[in-house]
């Protein structure tokens, strides 16, 4: 069983490529809707609120959990991965992974303030492909507005243009989803940077990953849960159009 966390509606992005691509598995989703954003705390808190939920979701019996934010796994990945008796996986190595025998100029990196304060990807980028510009940019609005479930409306098509203004004067092949949320403005993103940008979708990434790490998988139906630490937002909405399915929602308690 893999559980999968992210401050909110995010880690949804994630969730579905992995319940996607590996069809067999039950998944524990956790939403830590009760200390969104996640993305303007400091990497103390990110470290805190990750340790509580990943214990959470090993009390759950997952076998493996997946950090389904970029905000925590820039700033708490490396504390927290050998703590724990089970794999922690986050979404910057299995990018690094898909990206690294590519021949690259320039990628940009779009993310949370946190997550480009920490100036983790590049890091990560660069110790692979060292030649490589990476233009970084944060966009702390989208998360916001991807909870309220504006991702496709005027205020999205506008905040997306003045953020995305910058990589107009440069010539990136790839841009980095480096906030999980941020897949769900992939359309608006594509039409601002047009076709000859590809948009990276760092839970596909992920999927991957870990499909080649957990090689058999028993077929049986699979058993999802979905659990928030409060249910004053927009999730159910926003999870039930991305998902295309209704689910049901648990209180953490
Ligand atoms: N989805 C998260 C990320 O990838 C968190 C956004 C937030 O809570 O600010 O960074």
């Amino acid at each position: 069983m893999i559980g999968i966390f992210d401050s909110g509606v995010g880690g949804l992005t994630v969730f579905k490529e992995i319940s996607t691509n590996l069809p067999h598995e039950d998944i524990i989703y956790l939403g830590d809707t009760k200390q969104f954003p996640y993305g303007n705390k400091s990497k103390e808190t990110i470290v805190e609120l990750t340790q509580k939920n990943i214990e959470f979701l090993i009390n759950k019996n997952v076998d493996l959990v997946v950090i389904a934010c970029g905000t925590a796994t820039s700033q708490a990945l490396e504390e927290v991965k050998n703590k724990y008796q089970i794999p922690i996986i986050g979404i910057i190595e299995p990018t690094i992974l898909e990206l690294q025998n590519q021949t690259l100029q320039s990628i940009g990196v779009i993310a949370t303030t946190g997550t480009i304060r920490s100036n983790a990807w590049e890091k990560e980028i660069k110790k692979k492909l060292p030649q490589v510009q990476v233009i970084n940019k944060a966009c702390p609005l989208l998360a916001q507005m991807a909870e309220e479930g504006w991702t496709n409306n005027q205020i999205a098509k506008y905040t997306i243009a003045e953020y995305l203004n910058i990589f107009h004067h440069t010539n990136i092949q790839k841009l980095i989803l480096g906030c999980t949320h941020y897949p769900l403005f992939t359309e608006l993103i594509q039409k601002e940077l047009g076709e000859q940008v590809e948009i990276i979708n760092t839970g596909k990434n992920v999927a991957k990953y870990l499909k080649n790490m957990l090689k058999k998988q028993e077929k049986h139906q699979p058993q999802y849960e979905f659990y928030l630490t409060d249910l004053e937002s927009e999730f159910l909405r926003v999870a039930n159009n991305l998902l295309q399915q209704e689910i049901e929602i648990k209180l953490v308690t």
